[in-house]
């Protein structure tokens, strides 16, 4: 193998740029000539490619986001638009492929290995429900931002005696409502994988503020219901003074934790190195602290990566 692509692609997440810089230093130790495409899988059917040099990448392994930027494309899931993007790999001496990205964008992965490209997925996605993998990449930085964000609201909620509702993101996983909600201490998480009852959780509500805890921190995943209904209904039912937050994308930047810029340098080398060494249609993940590599058939069909443990943990806390 001589040339090596890499993309990100989906929504961004910190630790995509060491991703980045520990690939390309990889393959560049290893002879490869490394090429990025912008803007995920948009960049690879415009055959959109920049060359890598290990200059290019240097001075970007504590910043988020991603230097290469990154794209949401329907048009890379029709056979046309994937076709294009064979064609440009071809015809820029690509032989080999690495792509960073939640399931989206490990799906566009296994179409393309389906056509017989190599191909290594990397995950990376702030949801954290990627299965075959502990931890994907950029979870631990917007846990950290979350909880600081927490922490300061947890500050002014207990200053005025308010309830606030705090929104973080996850359309269909609640990681990082229930994790957060028990890292900061959090009185309740509402996540879009359990059935909550709001007359249940108005009524807890009461019960401590007739004990004399005045103010209250829930966490809601945002797929798990509406924010300012929740907020409303808690006011209506105890005359709590309620406030709501939406973390929105604040949650996604950042300077990547230690976890994340050492998880991207893992990954990161370890996806080139399979590509090198002829393997290929493998996804690269954290388990039990060890990089595995598993097929991305199994991923894909896998079953989304279950958070029942720390839905778990955080009803025995009673949150
Ligand atoms: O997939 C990660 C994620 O952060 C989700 O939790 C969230 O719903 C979505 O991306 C937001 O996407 P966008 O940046 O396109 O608004």
């Amino acid at each position: 193998m001589k040339k090596i692509g890499i993309l990100t692609s989906g929504g961004d997440c910190s630790g995509m740029n060491a991703t980045i810089r520990s690939a390309v230093r990889t393959g560049l130790r290893m002879n490869i000539e490394m090429v990025g495409f912008r803007k995920g899988y948009l960049g690879l059917m415009k055959g959109d490619g920049i060359t890598l040099d290990s200059k290019s990448v240097s001075g970007i392994l504590h910043r988020g986001g991603t230097f290469l930027q990154s794209a949401r494309s329907q048009e890379f899931r029709t056979p046309e638009g994937q076709q294009k993007a064979l064609d440009n790999l071809r015809n820029l001496g690509v032989e080999g492929l690495v792509i960073l990205g939640g399931d989206g964008s490990l799906t566009g992965a296994l179409a393309l290995h389906r056509l017989g490209f190599p191909v290594i997925g990397i995950p990376a996605s702030i949801d954290n429900d990627i299965p075959f993998t502990d931890m994907a990449l950029g979870v631990d930085t917007a846990l950290n931002n979350i909880i600081y964000a927490v922490d300061c609201i947890k500050d002014t909620a207990s200053s005025h005696a308010r309830a606030f509702v705090i929104e973080v993101m996850g359309r269909n996983s609640g990681y990082l409502a229930s994790v957060s909600a028990i890292a900061t201490g959090a009185e309740f998480a509402l996540v879009p994988e359990r059935e909550f009852d709001l007359s249940e959780i108005c009524q807890q509500l009461r019960a401590r503020y007739e004990e004399g805890r005045d103010n209250a921190i829930i966490i809601l995943a945002e797929g798990a219901g509406n924010a300012q209904h929740i907020a409303d209904s808690i006011k209506d039912a105890i005359g709590f003074e309620t406030r709501v937050t939406v973390l929105g994308h604040y949650q996604r930047g950042g300077a990547p934790t230690v976890f994340d810029r050492l998880l991207a340098s893992r990954l990161g080398k370890k996806a080139v190195e399979l590509l090198i060494s002829g393997q290929q249609g493998l996804m690269v993940g954290l388990s039990c602290n060890a990089i595995i590599a598993t097929p991305l058939e199994d991923v894909i069909k896998g079953e989304k990566r279950p958070q029942d443990e720390m839905l778990r943990l955080a009803e025995v806390l009673g949150i």
